[in-house]
């Protein structure tokens, strides 16, 4: 798949279960986003089953199995209590991310380096019953080859850092850290990996990193569900499917 030129957009749900759970109750339900968000022209949809169920709960993420027609990217932290989940739900592809109670949302990537044996037995646990594993690492060397070893067939690429330099105006890191990504997204390829990114990522981050042809898939979540108050979740997604697509067009037509 690395190489190819096709780009998928996964929509993340999260932040419609946390604007119901603000109220408790039942609305807005992350379901009946993710059923509209399909039928935008999201290719999968991803939910992260936090430990503290912040916003994505048990039930949310059995009836979103049970009645989406696309591949479900479930996102979990490596515990045997999320594994025994994850076996259940049978989800397309499960992407392991590090999780702290007290952050907002997922800082940094997967320590791949130090946690290579703690980690491995899940990916192979998974991989066993046909789930696409992915791991959330820094886009570095060390941690691609890391995810090689571990056995994982994708890595998707944290963003947040790159996000983050561009919203302070902090020029020279964002350069450095597109730069990573760039690097990144090349070495996975080498290695055989299939390429995914996500974090933190709007209309315009998320059609210059399209500009990379290994990524084959974009997980974007906050910005679409944010951006949906002001001109709905559907225009949100073409809009989104827009920039992503003219961002790859513009690399091939380079490419040419
Ligand atoms: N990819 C992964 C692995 C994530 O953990 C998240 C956040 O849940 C995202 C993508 C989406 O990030 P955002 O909500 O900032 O678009």
């Amino acid at each position: 798949m690395c190489g190819s030129r096709a780009l998928r957009l996964g929509v993340n749900v999260d932040h419609v279960a946390t604007l119901r759970n603000a109220r408790g109750g039942t609305f807005p339900d992350p379901l009946r986003a993710a059923l509209l968000a399909i039928e935008a022209g999201a290719d999968g949809i991803t939910a992260h089953l936090r430990e503290d169920r912040r916003h994505i709960n048990d039930d949310d993420m059995a009836r979103i199995k049970a009645v989406i027609s696309k591949p479900l990217n479930f996102e979990m932290a490596a515990t045997e209590l999320m594994l025994d989940i994850a076996l259940k739900t049978r989800p397309h592809a499960v992407c392991l991310v590090p999780e702290k109670r007290t952050e907002r949302t997922t800082e940094g990537g997967l320590d791949v380096v130090g946690g290579h044996h703690y980690l491995k037995p899940f990916a192979s646990e998974l991989g066993r019953v046909g789930i696409r594993v992915s791991l959330f690492i820094e886009p570095t060397i060390e941690a691609i080859e890391a995810a090689v070893s571990i056995g994982a067939p994708v890595v998707e690429l944290h963003t947040g850092a790159w996000c983050n330099a561009l919203s302070l105006g902090e020029e020279i890191k964002a350069e450095q850290e597109f730069g990573r990504l760039k690097s990144g997204a090349a070495h996975a390829a080498l290695c055989g990996l299939e390429c995914h990114a996500g974090h933190g990522l709007d209309f315009d981050t998320a059609r210059k990193i399209a500009g990379l042809p290994q990524i084959v898939e974009l997980n974007i979540g906050h910005f679409l569900i944010g951006e949906a108050i002001f001109i709905g979740l559907a225009a949100a997604i073409a809009k989104m499917r827009a920039a992503i697509e003219a961002g790859r067009a513009q690399e091939m037509a380079k490419a040419l």
